[in-house]
């Protein structure tokens, strides 16, 4: 149906399984939405991820059909940063540019100077020309950041955070060091200060999987949504991959099951669609993250 139809399966790296396996790519946000906006030949892009992402994919594929499987498959971070406290913020700080998280509604990410995701965060923010940036809605990834810059980081709103990252903790992540001390740790900059603190690496999923494949070491404590555990036992089947805890699952994620993009597809439904004014406005800020940020 896939060929039939001119569709392509993009899938986040926090899929499950089976649909990563049936994706034409899996990747991280950024690679997603790199992948959507090169893409020439298909007529529909399934995205099997959370909202933000399909929103992003069709931001950057006006033309192209973007389906997304689960309606219902939306992250509650993006949530966190509704238009109006976005604006309050801005007025709050006139002339102070803003540097939104992808976890952000489109009409968010209209509203801002350039969007970024956990892979290129730091470089967008230190090639930004300005010495104080608002900075949300991850207050955890404000915080990664302003450890490594002297920028000042005004993080929007107060507390912003992912339910899912938050659930780990620094003496999980110790207890299981206790077991496999040559265990290397590597944590996403959404989790909390003091389990970054602890962290050996610290990326986007993405990055992991590269590090991963790259270090010698042979066994792993992952600290990100365990979805990313069926691609890094995938691609590595020599090495240990061990949860930093085990139920870290995002419910919204796990949304999406092989038969809703069966129906999805039949039926190409639910598609997603944004506003043409509020579309212009957020493909500037995602194109001016394409431009500040130069790695992977
Ligand atoms: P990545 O860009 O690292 O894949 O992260 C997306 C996300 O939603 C993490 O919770
Ligand atoms: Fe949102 Fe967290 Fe789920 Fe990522 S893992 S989609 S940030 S709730």
């Amino acid at each position: 149906m896939k060929r039939e139809k001119k569709a392509i399966l993009l899938a986040h790296n926090y899929q499950r399984e089976e649909i990563q396996d049936l994706a034409d790519y899996v990747g991280d946000s950024v690679e997603l939405s790199r992948r959507a906006m090169e893409e020439k030949d298909a007529r529909i892009i399934i995205f099997s991820a959370v909202d933000f992402m399909a929103e992003t994919a069709a931001i950057l594929n006006p033309d192209k059909k973007v389906l997304l499987p689960s309606l219902g498959a939306r992250c509650p971070m993006a949530q966190m940063l509704p238009l109006e406290t976005l604006k309050t913020w801005k007025a709050r700080y006139p002339g102070v540019p803003t540097v939104l998280y992808v976890n952000t509604l489109a009409e968010a990410k209209a509203e801002c100077d350039v969007t970024c995701t956990s892979a290129n965060a730091l470089q967008v923010v230190k090639n930004l020309d300005a010495d104080t940036v608002l900075f949300g809605p991850d207050r955890n990834l404000a915080e990664y950041i302003q450890r490594r810059t002297d920028k000042r980081i005004i993080p929007i709103p107060e507390r912003g955070f992912c339910p899912t990252h938050q659930l780990f903790l620094k003496e999980d992540i110790r207890l299981a060091k206790e077991l496999d001390p040559s265990a290397v740790v590597m944590v996403h900059p959404e989790c909390t200060p003091d389990v970054q603190e602890i962290a050996d690496f610290i990326g986007s999923t993405s990055q992991m999987c590269r590090y991963a494949a790259t270090c010698r070491a042979r066994s792993f404590i992952v600290a990100t949504e365990v979805g990313l555990l069926h691609r890094l036992r995938k691609e590595n089947p020599e090495k240990t991959f061990l949860p930093a805890y085990h139920a870290a699952l995002c419910p919204n994620m796990k949304r999406n099951t092989l038969e809703l993009i069966y129906r999805s597809l039949l039926e190409e439904e639910h598609v997603i669609t944004v506003p043409r004014a509020v579309a212009e406005k957020a493909r500037k800020a995602i194109q001016r993250m394409f431009e500040l940020a130069n790695t992977r």
